[in-house]
């Protein structure tokens, strides 16, 4: 199984590929031998001890957290699980800064020689303190560091790196997320004609570029914060011939005029952001809808949905282990009334989980690669509101 071509791609060597196809196995070992093990922990171990001392069964995922802290199992699968991030970001990180100078050369050719796909990077804008005081998701220097002048490097190594970590069952150009939201769109809303296009926090694009496909008369803007990013995405973009604007904007203040798109939407964005990033956020999107406008943002299923506080607690391990800290506390936001607080109606907001547009039994797999867990939801989580 291969990744899908485009112009962006970088080289392997047959050593880098073979170390690459380790970090993959690994991963796949501690989702499906080790981790349902930590259960009969918890099961066998765990939870009897807190039962004994407290009386009742822990009430939250924090109440595991603590008691799974001590449990020899727990600590050798979260510490062999975070090797295998650092893992697969050191030999991704390695494999493109190799061809750090070739990428950005290439980058620049790509997006030179098209005429339907632009970038715009901004230098100096102010990156916000979410993103620069961790290695987010262990990625050095998280997706907005630049080495050299119109730097990808991060982009080159974020693309290939999803599909690692998904291995391919987000589609075989990682687009799961856009396609399953757009399934969600044609469903729900099988009349809507957007003429504008807003992907906030688009990374490399992976999600943005379906909309090409299901709305071809919008025209399609893509904003991350990250400048190798979008120079990343609009050359893998115009390789593949694709018409988006990408700019580096904070999706929280962009420069849009007001009520410029029909149809706002993100993919697994708001959960690294932060409480105040969020909030402006909702209210960036409610500015920038024209009126009827939709605003839909994809993201991890809701705890709320899942009675045992085990199960909160494993898919919670990102929060501490992976530098993803806004990953739990987003579950515990009042999501209905920050919405509702941006001035979208009240009574349009829902939250649905969407069976994954690149495949329903594929995508329990990935929820449970991704989570190291055993969640069974198939897709995304919505946050949605209509304009007024
Ligand atoms: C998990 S990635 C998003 C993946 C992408 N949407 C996709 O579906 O492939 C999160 C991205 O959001 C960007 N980001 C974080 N905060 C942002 C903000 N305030 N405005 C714009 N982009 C932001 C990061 O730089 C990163 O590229």
């Amino acid at each position: 199984m291969r990744q899908g071509h485009h112009g962006m791609l970088p080289d392997n060597t047959q050593d880098e590929a073979s170390r690459q196809s380790f970090v993959q196995s690994l991963k796949l070992h501690l989702a499906r031998q080790v981790s349902p093990r930590l259960r009969s922990s918890y099961e066998q171990k765990v939870r009897p001890a807190f039962e004994k001392q407290h009386k009742r069964a822990p009430k939250s995922r924090h109440e595991v957290h603590d008691g799974m802290l001590r449990d020899s199992n727990f600590q050798m699968w979260s510490s062999l699980q975070r090797t295998s991030q650092e893992l697969k970001q050191d030999s991704q990180t390695e494999i493109a800064f190799r061809q750090i100078d070739s990428l950005a050369e290439r980058a620049l050719k790509l997006v030179r020689g098209s005429n339907r796909t632009t970038v715009r990077s901004n230098p100096d804008l102010a990156i916000p303190r979410y993103a620069t005081a961790v290695d987010i998701h262990t990625i050095p220097g998280g997706y907005h560091s630049e080495l050299i002048k119109d730097d990808v490097l991060t982009g080159a190594v974020y693309d290939p790196g999803v599909w690692l970590y998904s291995m391919g069952r987000m589609g075989d150009y990682n687009e799961d997320i856009g396609a399953t939201l757009i399934s969600f769109l044609k469903e729900k809303h099988p009349g809507l004609k957007p003429k504008r296009i807003l992907d906030m926090g688009c990374a490399v694009g992976h999600s943005t570029l379906p909309y090409t496909e299901a709305y071809p008369e919008a025209e399609i803007h893509a904003v991350d914060i990250a400048g190798p990013m979008v120079r990343y995405g609009a050359a893998r973009a115009a390789s593949l011939g694709k018409a988006v604007q990408f700019s580096q904007q904070n999706a929280e203040a962009t420069d849009y005029p007001d009520g410029y798109f029909d149809l706002i939407v993100s993919h697994i964005l708001l959960h690294e952001t932060s409480h105040k990033g969020l909030r402006n956020i909702v209210r960036e999107s409610h500015r920038l809808l024209a009126p009827g406008g939709l605003m839909i943002h994809a993201e991890t299923p809701s705890y709320g949905k899942l009675a045992d506080p085990y199960d909160q607690f494993i898919l919670d391990w990102d929060t501490y282990y992976n530098n993803e800290p806004y990953w739990g506390p987003l579950k515990d936001e009042d999501l209905r009334a920050i919405t509702a607080g941006a001035g979208f109606k009240r009574e349009n907001y829902f939250e649905q989980v969407q069976p994954s547009a690149v495949g329903g039994e594929h995508a329990k797999n990935r929820t449970k690669l991704f989570q190291g867990g055993d969640f069974g939801g198939a897709g995304a989580w919505f946050l949605w509101g209509a304009k007024k």
